[in-house]
């Protein structure tokens, strides 16, 4: 079976796939506007705080759970012997599906300008409120998008995918780098920083908690089983821990370097902080036409063909989620499976494409205690990421600790990786998994849910 499945061929090409599903629009684009809109520097202390003392022991279980049965995210359950939690992987189908829908917009709009640097258009920034509302054009970036993912996805797993994060995941990551030099020596840089690093925890509200627990499953890829379906075609003797440890530095990095990169240049540009999901898209065209008309499009179209590449390895993830479903469960060959799924989530993501402005009902779609005015696309991320996924998360914890128990557990990731036993950091693992995270992310989960949708302010009661 194993061999029918395929698998990775190394440790470091599951290290690279997993990071590249990690390292994506969330990092990028999403976070820097979540940070935006939360306040700033209060936002992102919680995050790391989110994404290392909750995130990293679930994203261990996801692994283990899929390592131990070489299944999918619903198959898994069932393989351990408990078919009834087999109910969290239908979550997290749900939660693939709807959270690639909008994701492929967001990525149509990414490649969308890479075409418009390459042409020179640095007027782009002004007028992105037009861009995405032109449903015809990314429209057609978007099934361009779909369509490459699901190529290489029908392809299987350890091809294409592997080999071209080698190379265009470290690019990337210099290139920001180079933009952080840049961006600090501009005017107003230094306001940027303050806003990003010094912390006014009395902007902590119930929605900026919910917020920045959400980012966190989403940028680490956790709570669908998109590990869970990545761990299943890890080898037996490679060491879980380590790699699970790796995979969320590197994710949490390129975060934390992509809002260096992106205040100072508000800031100096004069941009509210609180744009919204238009943010990067606004500020960072007049970033690269002040570097001059040559330099300004080689810069500007590499920084957006690149990030187009770091959102296909995270669609790429995603759709393998509902693939691997399809071919495990329901015995459908994995070509076929991968086109029908892709038809399917790209139907299910049309009215998040008519959202940005070409439908009006669609654009300002529902008004929440929390979050305020949506457009369709946020709403859905809103339920997707933002709910699902901490939910999936806990339900998660709660299976490895309570169900599937921890000697089997910690069996699993001493597999391969005799040294992790009786480190801090297995002891870590084994203490969040059974304690920190049912507790934690049941109690934010429920308290933030309330705040956000039913403007229950309970989190506000308690600060006082
Ligand atoms: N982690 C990806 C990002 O930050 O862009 C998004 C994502 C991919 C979420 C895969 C969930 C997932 F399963």
């Amino acid at each position: 079976m194993a061999t029918q499945r395929g698998g990775f061929s190394s440790r470091l090409g599951f290290i690279l796939a997993a990071a590249g599903s990690a390292v994506g629009l969330g990092n990028i684009w999403k976070f820097p506007f979540e940070v935006g809109e939360g306040g700033g520097a209060a936002f992102v202390v919680m995050y790391l705080a989110f994404c290392f003392i909750l995130c990293f022991p679930v994203m261990v279980a996801e692994i283990a759970i899929g390592r131990k049965t070489q299944r999918n995210a619903v198959g898994a359950f069932t393989a351990l012997g408990h078919k009834k939690w087999s109910i969290i992987g239908y979550l997290g189908l749900t939660s693939g599906v709807l959270i690639l829908s909008f994701y492929n917009v967001v990525a149509a709009w990414a490649f969308g300008y890479f075409i418009e640097m390459v042409m020179g258009n640095f007027e782009i920034g002004q007028h992105f409120g037009d861009f995405t509302a032109d449903f015809i054009k990314v429209g057609a970036y978007s099934v361009i998008f779909m369509v490459g993912t699901a190529f290489v996805v029908s392809r299987g797993i350890s091809g294409g995918i592997e080999k071209a994060a080698k190379i265009l995941m470290p690019t990337l990551f210099v290139m920001i780098l180079a933009l952080i030099v840049y961006a600090l020596t501009l005017p107003n840089a230094m306001e940027g920083l303050k806003f990003y690093l010094i912390p006014e925890f009395s902007e902590i509200t119930g929605t900026v908690v919910y917020s920045a627990l959400g980012q966190a499953f989403f940028s680490l890829s956790l709570g669908m089983g998109a590990l869970i379906t990545y761990g299943s075609y890890v080898n037996k003797n490679d060491n879980i821990v380590s790699s699970a440890a790796q995979i969320t530095l590197v994710d949490v990095g390129v975060a934390v370097l992509a809002g260096f990169m992106i205040f100072p240049f508000v800031f100096s540009q004069g941009i509210e902080t609180n744009g919204g999901p238009g943010l990067i898209f606004v500020t960072l065209p007049g970033v690269f036409e002040s570097l001059g008309d040559v330099l300004g499009v080689i810069v500007g179209s590499l920084f957006f063909l690149l990030l187009s590449f770091a959102a296909f390895t995270s669609t790429i993830s995603l759709l393998e989620v509902p693939t691997a479903y399809m071919v495990d469960e329901k015995k459908v060959d994995r070509t076929k499976a991968t086109w029908i799924v892709a038809l399917i989530i790209f139907a299910v993501g049309i009215p998040s494409l008519l959202s940005a402005g070409a439908v009006e009902a669609l654009t300002k779609f529902i008004t929440l205690p929390g979050p305020g005015t949506l457009d369709f696309l946020s709403f859905v991320a809103l339920i997707a990421s933002d709910t699902f996924l901490p939910l999936g998360g806990f339900l998660i914890a709660v299976f490895t600790a309570y169900i599937w128990r921890k000697e089997n557990f910690n069996e699993e990731i001493s597999h391969g990786d005799e040294e992790i036993k009786g480190t801090w950091l297995q002891s870590y693992v084994d203490f969040a998994i059974s304690y920190i995270c049912p507790v934690l992310l049941g109690a934010i989960f429920i308290v933030t849910v309330l705040d956000n949708y039913f403007g229950v302010k309970i989190l506000n009661m308690l600060l006082g």
